[in-house]
């Protein structure tokens, strides 16, 4: 079983106000409950209009607080409660009224009262027609929100229900939970100005051909995700992959090892710490044959030629770049990190065993080992490679102290 840090659950209270967007509030339910949240609904009476407070009560497994003035549900829940309880309140949808009111500070109903009593971080995912989007008068709100600490995203362009194309969708609930958890986690990587490598590369033989590996990136997305909730800036160079890149990446799509290592020695000046969790070719055809090679009866021979080992040339002109290596190895684990933490002038190296089942190339977790330039040595045990991530962090952060 991957290991789990045990943490308190967080409290949040989801505030869903009138709009067709409330549909997909649903959703945004439904994946932050599993994502191990508690999910609190408030709704407005122009919500209700739309999806009942059963669809949501159902999804949340909580009752949905609606009313200010009904006795059963202030003694049950209560509006000072709820603006205690939550670890922060997300608007979604948040409509144009919404917006207006909390910026001229109404408590007329439930939700704008438990907003007027928070403390807790609050995020705005507006949505609405592109026309009222762009009303000035709903602009100057947004920016006095923002400018008294109000988080707010920026809606998604696209069709809206209203027949209009244009900006005011609701961003993708998706998007909305990766907001939350940055909102959430502590910013000690603020200062950090993250090259993280990913995939693997592709090296052609002929139009229709290439060498490749079986790294399918998720070790260098989740380092990419966790150093953003982190407060990091973060350049994300990735080989071919099919993932999506986490909101907020900078990403610097190659195919080769020389793409590679080309985008890596433009970026690396403007690191502090540099995480090389691609897979890297190791070797790339010699040369590239540009016409579809036929298929014939006699035995094919192709001869590769070594790629540059980038890590290493890294390590040779480091000037206060902080460089973690991975290791993916199939024998001799820590000896052979070893070996590669010396040689290429690494801080830390993560090593992976990835005979293990469940750990190192495609799987969603990882078992690894951190061995540092100080000599210590730290064997995790399988845990998702988001949890990993985190880890290596950690142990960044507390080795960039000593
Ligand atoms: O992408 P996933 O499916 O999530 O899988 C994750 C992973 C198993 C690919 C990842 O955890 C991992 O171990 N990445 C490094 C794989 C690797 O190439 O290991 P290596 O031991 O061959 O290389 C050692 C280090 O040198 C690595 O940091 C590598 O990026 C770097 N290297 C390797 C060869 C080369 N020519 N240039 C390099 O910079």
């Amino acid at each position: 079983m991957p290991e789990k840090r045990v943490e308190k659950p967080k409290t949040l209270v989801l505030g869903v106000s009138g709009g067709i967007a409330c549909y997909k509030a649903v959703e945004l339910v439904r994946l932050l409950v599993r994502a191990g949240f508690g999910v609190q609904v408030v709704m407005t009476r122009e919500a209700m209009e739309f999806v009942t407070p059963l669809t949501f009560q159902t999804i949340s497994g909580r009752p949905v607080a609606t009313e200010t003035f009904s006795l059963t549900q202030e003694s049950e829940i209560g509006h000072i409660n709820l603006a205690d309880q939550a670890d922060a309140i997300i608007i979604a949808p948040a409509t144009a009224n919404i917006i207006g009111k909390i910026a001229s500070g109404i408590a007329d109903d439930l939700l704008t009262t438990v907003l007027m009593a928070t403390r807790a971080p609050v995020l705005i995912a507006p949505s609405m027609n592109t026309h009222m989007y762009e009303n000035p008068i709903l602009q100057e709100n947004l920016r006095k929100l923002a400018r008294l600490g109000y988080h707010i995203m920026e809606p998604a362009e696209g069709y809206l229900a209203c027949g209009y194309e244009g900006k005011g969708r609701l961003p993708e609930p998706e998007d909305i939970v990766e907001r939350i958890h940055g909102l959430l986690k502590k910013k000690d990587l603020a200062s950090e100005q993250l090259l993280i490598t990913a995939g693997p590369n592709h090296e052609p033989l002929d139009p229709v051909r290439f060498i490749a590996n079986r790294s399918s990136g998720k070790m260098g997305y989740a380092l990419a995700r966790q150093g953003l909730r982190r407060g990091a800036q973060v350049t994300l160079i990735s080989g071919p992959t099919a993932l999506a890149p986490p909101a907020g990446a900078r990403l610097i799509p190659v195919q080769t090892a020389a793409e590679m290592r080309q985008a890596i020695l433009k970026e690396f000046p403007k690191a502090t710490a540099v995480l090389m969790a691609a897979a890297v070719a190791d070797y790339r055809p010699e040369k590239f044959v540009p016409r579809k090679i036929k298929r014939g009866t006699a035995a094919l021979t192709l001869q590769l030629r070594p790629n540059p080992d980038i890590l290493r040339e890294l390590g040779a002109r480091k000037n206060g770049q902080f460089l973690v290596g991975f290791a993916a190895e199939t024998e001799a684990l820590v000896i052979n990190a070893k070996k590669k933490l010396r040689e290429k002038k690494l801080d830390l190296i993560v090593a992976n065993d990835v005979t293990q089942e469940g750990s190192g190339f495609d799987a969603d977790t990882n078992a690894a080992t951190l061995l540092d330039r100080t000599g210590a040595v730290r064997r995790l045990p399988l845990m998702s490679k988001g949890e990993l991530a985190d880890r290596i962090y950690d142990h960044l952060l507390a080795l960039k102290k000593k």
